[in-house]
C-alpha cells in the first residue's frame, strides 16, 4: 500500500482566491470544492490539463449533507493536510442572513467537520478579511459571531449592523476570527492548527463586483494603501501556502493580514 495523501482541500476552489491557491500547491493532491458541480469539473478538468493531481466534488458549505459528503470524499482519499476555506459571499448579496450563515455559520459547520479529519500536522487555514478588523470588540455580539449557530445569534448581530449587508460582512469576517481563537486549543491538542488571514482588496470576480458598487470608495482606498496598489490573488495564495508549511509550525489561534497595510492606514482617518 502506498503512503497515505497529504490532501489540500480547497473550498470556493472555483473562486479568485482558491484558483490561486491551488496554483500554490503544484507538487501536493488538491481537492477542489465548490458550490456547482459545473464549476467544480470545469476548474478540476483546468487544473488537470496543467498537470496537477487535482479532484473535486460540489458541496453547498450550508448544507450538513454536503459536508458530510465532502469529509467521506476527502477520508477515501487520504490524510488531510490543509483544509483551505476560501468560500464566501460578500454584502453585495444584500441578504444579511444569507452573508451571515454563508460567511460565518457554514464556517463552523467546516471547522466542526474537518476536526473529525485533523491530525498532526493539518491546519485549517480561513479566509476572513480586512475589514473584520474594523468591527471592535464587544461582549454581546462577540458571544453570538464565536457561536453562530445559536438559535438567537443572528438576531443578536442583527442589532449591530443596521440593516447593511455590507456591514453584515465585517461583522462575519470577525467571527470567523473568533472562530478560529475558540477552537485553536482543541485543534492544538491533536497537534493540529487553525489560523485566519484577512485579506485587503484582492483584485476577483468578489471584489470587482464590489468595486463596480462602490468605485469611490474603492479608488480611496487605494490611495491609502501604503503599497498604492490593490492586492492579486497570488498575494494571498502566498501567504496561504506558506500557513500549510512546517516554516509555520508555531502559528496557531491568529490571523494575518494580507492588505498591502491599509487597514492601519484608514483606522487612523
Ligand atoms: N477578493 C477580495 O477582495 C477579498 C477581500 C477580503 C476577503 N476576501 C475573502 O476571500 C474569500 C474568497 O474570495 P474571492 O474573492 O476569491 O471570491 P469569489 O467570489 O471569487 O469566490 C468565492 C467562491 O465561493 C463560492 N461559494 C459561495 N457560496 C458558496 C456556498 N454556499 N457553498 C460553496 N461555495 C460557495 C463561490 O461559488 C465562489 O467560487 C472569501 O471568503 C472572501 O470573503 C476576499
Amino acid at each position: 500500500m502506498g503512503a497515505k495523501k497529504n490532501l489540500i482541500v480547497i473550498t470556493g476552489g472555483a473562486g479568485g482566491i482558491g484558483q490561486a491557491c491551488a496554483q500554490a500547491f503544484r507538487n501536493q493532491p488538491i481537492i477542489i470544492t465548490d458550490y456547482s458541480q459545473d464549476q467544480v469539473n470545469k476548474t478540476v478538468e483546468s487544473l488537470s490539463n496543467e498537470g496537477f493531481d487535482v479532484s473535486g466534488i460540489a458541496c453547498d458549505i450550508t448544507d450538513k449533507n454536503d459536508i458530510e459528503n465532502l469529509i467521506k470524499f476527502v477520508s477515501e482519499k487520504g490524510a488531510l493536510k490543509a483544509m483551505i476555506h476560501t468560500a464566501g459571499v460578500s454584502g453585495t448579496v444584500k441578504d444579511l442572513k444569507k452573508v451571515f450563515t454563508i460567511d460565518l455559520v457554514a464556517t463552523e459547520l467546516l471547522i466542526d467537520a474537518f476536526y473529525k479529519l485533523a491530525e498532526k500536522g493539518s491546519v485549517a487555514v480561513l479566509l476572513s478579511s480586512m475589514m473584520a478588523h474594523t468591527v471592535p470588540a464587544n461582549p454581546e455580539y462577540d458571544k453570538a459571531l464565536a457561536n453562530p449557530q445559536a438559535g438567537d445569534s443572528f438576531d443578536i448581530v442583527s442589532k449591530f449592523v443596521n440593516g447593511s449587508s455590507d456591514k453584515m460582512y465585517d461583522f462575519a469576517k470577525r467571527g470567523v476570527h473568533l472562530l478560529s481563537h475558540k477552537n485553536a486549543t482543541k485543534w492544538g491538542e491533536k497537534g493540529a492548527r487553525i489560523v485566519t488571514v484577512s485579506p485587503g482588496v484582492i483584485e476577483t470576480p468578489m471584489a470587482l463586483k464590489a468595486a463596480a458598487e462602490h468605485p469611490e470608495r474603492m479608488e480611496m482606498i487605494k490611495q491609502a494603501t501604503p503599497l498604492k496598489r490593490n492586492g492579486q490573488p497570488e498575494d494571498v495564495a502566498g501567504v496561504v501556502q506558506f500557513l500549510t508549511t512546517d516554516a509555520a509550525s508555531f502559528i496557531t489561534g491568529t490571523d494575518i493580514l494580507v492588505d498591502g497595510g491599509v487597514i492601519k492606514v484608514i483606522a487612523k482617518m
